[in-house]
Parts: C-alpha cells; structure tokens; sequence
C-alpha cells in the first residue's frame, strides 16, 4: 500500500491505496482559517501537522490492512503559503496562504527591481498569492519576526519536515515561490541576490518522487504505521491534480472546476513562452512542465447563483432541464468576475455581470448562463495555449464541472475538442499515492502509474453547430471585461 496525502486549504484528505489502484480506505480532518483583516488568509502549520496525522492513523487502522504493509507516503499541497522557520526548525509566525492578497506593494516592487528578469526567470508574472511578496511584506512589516527566520518552506514541506526530520522542497512547488529558475531547476540566484536572500533560506530541491527521508519513531507510533515507511517529496496540488488525471503528455489539458477553475496544458518545452499571461510551472513529472491560467470564481459562481436564487434545492434539482435550454441561454451573457479575475486580467476590482436580460428568460436560462460564462472564462486559457501553438484536442476535466453531462459537453463544445471524465475521480491526493507508488518502484514511469491507476469514463465530442455557435459568443465575451472594467475603477 501507499498513503496520498492531500493537504488543502480547508482540510487534508488521505487516501490508501493498493498496488492495483483501488481505494482501500480515506480519511479527512478540517482545520480552521483565519481572516484577521479583509485581505488576510492565515493558517497554523500546527493545525496541518495534527490533522495530518489524524486522518493517517485513521487509514492506517482501515479494518482488514495490516500497516506495516505501507510502503510509502507522498503528499499533495495547496501552493504557495509561506512557513517560516527558526533556526531550531520552530514556526516563527502564521502562515500566510496562497489566497492572502496583502502583498499589492511587494508585487509592484518585485516587477520594478526585477524588471524582465522576473518573466524570463521565474517565468511568471508577480501575483499577490505568490511566496515572494508574502517574504518581503514579513520583512517590511514583521522586521523582528523576519530577523528570527533561518528558512522557508511551503506547506505541504513543512508538514513532511515534521514526519521525517529533513528539509526538502519539490520543484512543482519551488515553481510558485518566484524564486525558482524554473528551466534551470535551481533557485535563482538573480532574484536571491536582488533581495538579499542568504541561498541558506531556500531549502534543498528534489524531484516530486524522490525520497526524502522515513517515518521518525515517535511519528509511526502515533499513527500506527512502520518506522521504515519512505516518505516522498510530492509535489504542488495543481501538479498533483494533473498526475491523478493522467496529463502526463503533450496535448492533454486538464480542466478542474472547482470553487476555483484551472486550465492546465502539459509541456515538455522548458522555453516555450506563453508571455507571462499563463503560468508557467515545472511538473511533478521529472523534467517536465505545465502552463495554467485561473478562474477564480468558478464553481464559486454556481454555489453563488444557488445561494441566492435555490437556497432550497439541490444541484441537480436547480439544473434540471439545463440540457434543453440551447447553446447561448436565448441571448443572455454571464462574465464570472463575482471576486475580480486572475487569467487573462490579474484585476482583483473588476466584477461580474449578466448582459442581454429579456422578459422571457427563466431562471433556467440564468443557471446555463452562469455555466457558460465559467467556461468561456476557462476558455480564454485555452485560446491562449492555442495562440503559443498548442494543440488542446483532449481536455480531461474533474471536479464540479465533470459532474454533470449537459457541462461536459458544454465545455466540449466551447474548447472545441473532446473531452472525457474519469471513473472514481480523486484529485490530487491521487497524484500524491502515485507519486509514491512510482517512488517505491512499483512502476517503471508515471505514465505506467497512469495506465494503472487512472481510468476514464465517459467521452464527449464537439457538435459542431455549437461550437459555431459558442465561438461567435466568446467574441462578445472577450469584449465584456474592458466594457464593464470603468464601472469598478
Ligand atoms: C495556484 C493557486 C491555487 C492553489 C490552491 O496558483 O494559487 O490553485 O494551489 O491550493
């Protein structure tokens, strides 16, 4: 067996899985998150550590699995949050998360000091919920807490420090820190040097599968698994989610909507220059990269559009007969901007609107309208993978969005290509088990992993008078945003 740890933003799930990729038992422990001011999002890495370790006993104790049949454990991580550490290994403050918007300032200064390095090293633009602002607002507003920090990690690295002793961090997740070289696979020393980093705040890189350490002792006793067990580094969620979806070649895409939406390509290309205008990270896939662009309300949309227009119904109750209502909701436009937009826009003030309302739209109409505009705004990624030269003809889509058939074939018709769900779908903590499965040598490759683990279901194909039609729509769409931008100036 393997043990998949996924550690979120709201809980860390894990998942034990046998060597034919079968489930043999799943645990979760939530934790709490703390908004001290509007733009804050914090959380205790020890609360990580302790729900960590609750939900591994619980798979470990799974009725009919004896644990010392566990072989080894790799994790998955919300990306992006800053933990920093003393020089005793000791939590110096909270950590600041990837949805933190606090560093508006501390990006602009990365842009001005750093100026095309930044896109041409880093590879990304400066976005506030990324690791390098959140270090120099610490320094800036925290400078005595900052003083006592020796190195920082990123979450899912701390929790594995605290199972095994050693300091590590994995390149899928060194990626969104702005202090990666991201082709050269080492920190950069530019950036280091333009802020004055010592290269001993960054912790040693590894590769996603690689080992790291076992299971200190007092660690197996309290979860009941073996001293020996290998830990693997794992690798940023997003990664994660891509390994569990088997986007493990070129021309697969991953769409997953979930309260946010992602649009990721892989890439063997460690060049390829998408303009800054989608993220470009290295993979958990050794030697291997991705592009991704973010709609950050997507899922949120619909559970918003719920909320206030079904409290009382359930999904399926509220989308029924969505099906019927034809491509373009009879002329009525959703842009998803309910909490501003990062892909294609980065604009955290614009916000959303509906357009083209008339006396015979129902509230049916509306509910299809909002599916169609969180896929026309994942669209615009896939335009632009498009725009760099990629070949987006197979979408494997997850989450929320691959639950309901009438949007499967949505987004086949909007992204104009074929797009599958899988059976048993389980998101990162999937990619997590089977990056430790391939680090324990079950399997020659990930990809071998793949064949084995991740199963599709259903396929669908593009109609063609849809995508007509949809093309046409995503025209107007694409205008939206600079004509309703004014209004949140
Ligand atoms: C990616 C991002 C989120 C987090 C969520 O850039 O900010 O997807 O990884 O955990």
């Amino acid at each position: 067996y393997v043990i998949g740890v996924d550690l979120g933003t709201s809980a860390v799930k894990t998942l034990l899985m046998d060597r034919s990729g079968v489930i043999a038992a799943e645990a979760t422990r939530s934790y709490p998150l703390f908004h001290d001011r509007p733009s804050w999002s914090e959380q205790r890495p020890e609360d990580w550590v302790t729900a960590t370790l609750e939900a591994m006993k619980e798979v470990a104790s799974a009725a009919g699995i004896d644990a010392a049949a566990i072989e080894g454990i790799s994790f998955s991580g919300q990306m992006h949050g800053l933990v920093l550490l003393n020089d005793k290994g000791e939590v110096v403050r909270p950590a600041i998360l990837w949805n933190d918007t606090r560093t508006t300032e501390q990006c602009r200064e990365i842009e001005k000091v750093l100026g095309d390095k930044l896109l041409s090293v880093t590879r990304n633009p400066a976005l506030e919920g990324f690791t390098l602002p959140k270090i120099l607002w610490v320094r800036q507003h925290e400078k005595e807490l900052f003083d006592q920090a020796a190195i920082f990690l990123l979450p899912k690295d701390y929790v594995r420090y605290r199972l095994t002793g050693q300091l590590h961090m994995d390149y899928s997740d060194a990626a969104g820190t702005l202090m990666l070289d991201v082709a050269g696979k080492v920190w950069s020393k530019e950036v280091l040097e333009a802020f004055q980093l010592a290269d001993s705040f960054c912790p040693p890189l590894v590769e996603s599968h690689g080992l790291v350490g076992t299971l200190l002792p007092e660690i197996a006793a309290a979860t009941g698994l073996s001293a020996g067990t290998k830990v693997f580094a794992g690798g940023a969620d997003n990664a994660c989610g891509a390994i569990g979806a088997g986007i493990l070649s070129e021309g697969l895409t991953l769409s997953s909507i979930g309260t946010s939406g992602v649009i990721l390509s892989y890439e063997n290309d460690k060049e390829k220059d998408f303009g800054g205008k989608v993220h470009f990270f290295n993979h958990g896939k050794e030697n291997a990269f991705y592009a991704m662009g973010v709609t950050l309300a997507a899922g949120y949309s619909l559970s918003w559009f719920k909320k206030t227009f079904a409290p009382n119904e359930s999904y399926d109750e509220m989308l029924a007969g969505v099906e019927q209502v034809k491509p373009g909701s009879n002329g009525l436009l959703f842009t998803p901007y309910l909490v501003g937009e990062r892909t294609p826009h980065a604009d955290p003030n614009i916000r959303a609107s509906f357009i083209g309302v008339d006396g015979t739209h129902e509230r049916i109409h509306f509910a299809r309208a909002v599916m169609e505009g969180i896929t026309f705004s994942l669209n615009e990624s896939v335009d632009m993978f498009r725009q760099a030269g990629k070949t987006v003809d197979k979408v494997v889509s997850i989450g929320g969005g691959a639950q309901n058939p009438a949007w499967l074939q949505m987004q086949a018709d909007i992204f104009n290509a074929t797009v599958v769900s899988l059976e048993n779908e389980q998101g990162p903590g999937l990619g997590a088990a089977m990056l430790a499965a391939y680090g324990c040598g079950w399997f020659e490759s990930l990809e071998a992993c793949a064949d084995q683990f991740v199963k599709h279901a259903d396929s669908y194909e593009p109609n063609p008078q849809a995508v007509e039609t949809y093309a046409s729509l995503f025209r107007v769409y694409q205008q939206v945003y600079a004509q309703t931008k004014t209004m949140n100036d």
